[in-house]
């Protein structure tokens, strides 16, 4: 029997990339093998945002090239952001590799693994397809209940410290038909969530012939029988409308939930990062949705140590993470990639000052998420029950604002939507008893 492992590396969306290359071997008889070591074929999916993720990937490389020495009829393929960065350079830091292939040449990896067979020699594919969002690829998700749909690849914004757009090439939308035909074909194998994946969700619909934009996409999905919630993930502040706002409000199946990255709270920064929006422009759109959707769950992006920043610089990004009071944030040290703008400023700070930096942002952020998490205490939460609790016997699911609770409620079946009475609070999940 053929077989294979994928590793992923990276964002929600190489996640997904993983299940379509597992979608599109196992359509041809291949079985996924659950360690490489037991796999005829091993696929790096690879992130290059920053570079630790690098650093991951060549060591988990190494690892694999001592797996090829014993087993030589082992087929290596890297795939992914750092696949398109490197190309074929990949084969001369390791020779044993047998496959590359780009993030937009996914489509094409049976072909692929079909030209290695037939003849053994390294197989690179990093042009892209021109079509590709307009394919249809079948995806083997690992979850039976929520499913990450892509609705769009690439990126146009060009954040000066960012890989992505460079990667993952410009900004293309999947037709609305396709994305409504692929979420009613879940409905039908049983998921009740999707997450819309995108790099810039909000500006969704930019080229389309049929013409559409986001918030429309959202009225299309949240219309489709059997899902019961819709998330989506990545939001870009500049571009958050009126309309998106108000379709968070009005939509019933859309979470109170959202992921809006500041990165930084310095308006000198934020023009240096080109990220088009001042920070009193952001406070003032997180104030319209607080108002429009009260409770809204918000989340964030932070990078620490820009170059440039000063210590009145970051002192700005504490003082707004303060002041909007995220539930949670991923915060990050800035670290030089390849071909960005940021590369060519000046000063460049050294690792202990962004080290230092990043430790005061989530020192700052666990009080603030304890302080949040404690106010839903007492409250009642609709629950998507997800499954057991890794802590004995119990029931755990997700609020709409994506938290993790725990509960008693044996009978309550996977997949159900539950009312759930908040408890007691941790950092990271909360415990909370049914209402009968
Ligand atoms: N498209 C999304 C996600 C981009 S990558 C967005 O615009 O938000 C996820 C996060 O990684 C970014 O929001 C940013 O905070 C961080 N990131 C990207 N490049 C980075 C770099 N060079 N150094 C440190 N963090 C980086
Ligand atoms: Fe990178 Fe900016 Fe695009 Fe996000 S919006 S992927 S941070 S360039
Ligand atoms: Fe990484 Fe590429 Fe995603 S660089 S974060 S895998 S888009």
């Amino acid at each position: 029997m053929k077989s294979f492992h994928i590793v992923t590396f990276g964002c929600q969306m190489n996640e997904h990339d993983s299940e379509r290359m597992a979608g599109i071997l196992e359509e041809r008889g291949y079985a996924p093998a659950s360690v490489a070591e037991n796999a005829g074929m091993v696929i790096l999916n690879t992130c290059s945002i920053r570079e630790k993720a690098e650093q991951k990937f060549y060591s988990e490389l190494g690892r694999l090239r001592t797996l090829k020495k014993a087993n030589p009829k082992l087929t290596i393929a890297v795939a992914g952001c750092i696949a398109q960065q490197e190309g074929k350079k990949i084969l001369s830091k390791a020779p044993y590799v047998d496959m590359v292939l780009g993030p937009s040449d996914i489509a094409g990896l049976f072909t692929m693994v079909e030209a290695h067979r037939r003849r053994p020699v390294p197989v690179i594919e990093t042009e892209g397809d021109p079509e590709y969002h307009h394919k249809l690829i079948p995806a083997s998700r690992t979850d039976g209940l929520k499913a990450w749909v892509s609705i769009m690849y690439g990126c146009d914004n060009f954040c000066t410290y960012c890989v992505v757009p460079y990667l993952r090439g410009r900004e293309r939308s999947r037709p609305p038909r396709d994305l409504v035909q692929e979420v009613r074909g879940l409905t039908e194998k049983g998921f009740k969530e999707v997450t819309l994946l995108g790099q810039n969700v909000n500006s969704y619909g930019k080229g389309l012939k049929e013409g559409s934009d986001f918030p429309r996409l959202l009225g299309m999905i949240n219309d489709i029988p059997g899902i019961e919630r819709v998330r989506f993930v990545t939001s870009h502040p500049r571009d958050l409308s009126d309309a998106l706002i108000e379709a968070v409000r009005d939509l019933p199946k859309v979470c109170e939930s959202l992921h809006l990255p500041v990165q930084s709270g310095s308006d000198r920064v934020l023009a240096a990062m080109n990220r088009r929006y001042t920070s009193s422009e952001y406070r003032e759109k997180v104030k319209k949705l607080k108002s429009a959707v009260p409770g809204i769950a918000l989340t964030t992006d932070v990078i620490v140590g820009f170059p440039g920043e000063t210590e009145d610089d970051f002192e700005m990004t504490m003082g707004l993470l303060g002041g909007v009071e995220y539930d949670n944030i991923f915060a990050f040290k800035y670290s030089q990639r390849p071909n960005t703008a940021a590369l060519t400023l000046t000063g460049h700070l050294p690792e202990n000052v962004k080290e230092a930096r990043l430790e005061r942002v989530l020192s700052l952020q666990r009080d603030i998420t304890l302080k949040k998490n404690s106010r839903l205490v007492g409250t009642v939460q609709e629950v998507l029950v997800e499954g057991q609790s890794k802590k004995g016997g119990k029931l755990t699911g997700r609020t709409r604002g994506n938290k993790a609770v725990n509960f008693h409620g044996n009978d309550a079946p996977i997949g159900s939507l539950l009312s759930v009475r908040i408890t007691s609070a941790g950092p990271n999940s909360f415990s909370g008893e049914p209402c009968v």
